[in-house]
């Protein structure tokens, strides 16, 4: 099997689409010059072949997003010849009418949190690439038409502001992060994406919100639930229903995302340093 796309997701992903009576044809964990990826699995439906990786744990939440390992992750998805990433990730909200349980397609990134390593090119003169559209202008089209019809909110844009964990925000930095224009809140999107586009894969994110960020909406302080108590009961159950779609509404999303071909500038994000000579066509010579 020799998919071209691949999904990032958060935990265990590949159980969710045991929903569908679909089981990995396989599962590898690749050994890298980073490390070794998180295990890979390989999925076939109905004419789709498509790679899954969880980021965050195959059973359960293992490693908070400081912790990731995304140079090895996208390192492995290169080897295997993925083109395309499709980024799923559970943000919080900074805006009132992104309630939890919208499907938000953001379209541009604040990095607030600084967090590294966020470049597969040190001590080289290559790198300096624009990051507007950061990213995929192809991908996120196909993405916001197969969302028309679905029976949750979609909101087509949204800048996602990434912070440092694992903790979450002060209610002052969620004020702040506001008023520098972010929609969205999350630890997961950064450094991966600015690291998928360094090795010219096609890159968006699928973002569904889990909660209203810090501040935002009066929530008392509650010892030993999820988030503490940031979410109610209610939006929880908001967020499961999404929850339960995914698989199906993946697969959909996939197949869209697969049949894109590509004339976006992705494959070319480091043709300046091709025509320059700094770097060749391999694409393992150019990394660090
Ligand atoms: N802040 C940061 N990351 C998050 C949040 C949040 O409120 N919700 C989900 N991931």
């Amino acid at each position: 099997m020799h998919p071209k796309i691949a999904l990032i997701a958060r935990v265990g992903a590949h159980k969710t689409f045991e929903a569908l009576g679909l089981k990995p044809e396989k599962t590898e964990v690749f050994p890298t010059p980073y490390g070794d990826s998180r295990p890979i699995h390989f999925f076939r439906h109905q004419g789709l072949e498509f790679a899954l990786l969880s980021r965050h744990g195959e059973a359960g939440y293992d490693l908070s997003a400081p912790f990731l390992n995304p140079r090895a992750n996208l390192y492995a998805l290169k080897s295997l010849g993925i083109q395309k990433i499709l980024a799923w990730v559970a943000p919080g909200s900074l805006r009132e009418e992104m309630a939890p349980g919208d499907l938000v397609v953001p379209h541009d990134i604040l990095d607030e949190g600084r967090g590294g390593p966020h470049t597969f090119f040190p001590n080289v003169g290559w790198g300096f690439i624009r990051h507007n559209p950061v990213f995929c202008p192809e991908l996120r089209s196909a993405l916001i038409s197969t969302l028309q019809g679905v029976p949750f909110k979609v909101h087509s844009q949204g800048v996602y502001v990434a912070t440092i964990g694992p903790r979450l925000e002060t209610a002052a930095e969620i004020r702040k992060l506001r008023l520098l224009g972010g929609d969205l809140v999350g630890q997961t999107l950064v450094p991966e994406v600015f690291l998928a586009r360094e090795l010219e894969f096609c890159y968006a994110a699928l973002t569904y919100v889990v909660n209203y960020a810090e501040g935002l909406v009066d929530r008392p302080y509650q010892p030993g639930v999820l988030f503490e108590g940031l979410a109610t009961p209610e939006e929880m159950a908001q967020v499961a229903a999404v929850e339960q779609a995914f698989p199906n509404l993946l697969t959909k999303v996939l197949t869209a995302l697969a049949a894109a071909p590509r004339a976006c500038p992705c494959p070319r994000l480091l043709e300046r340093y091709r025509l320059r000579g700094d770097i060749g066509e391999d694409w393992r010579t150019w990394v660090r």
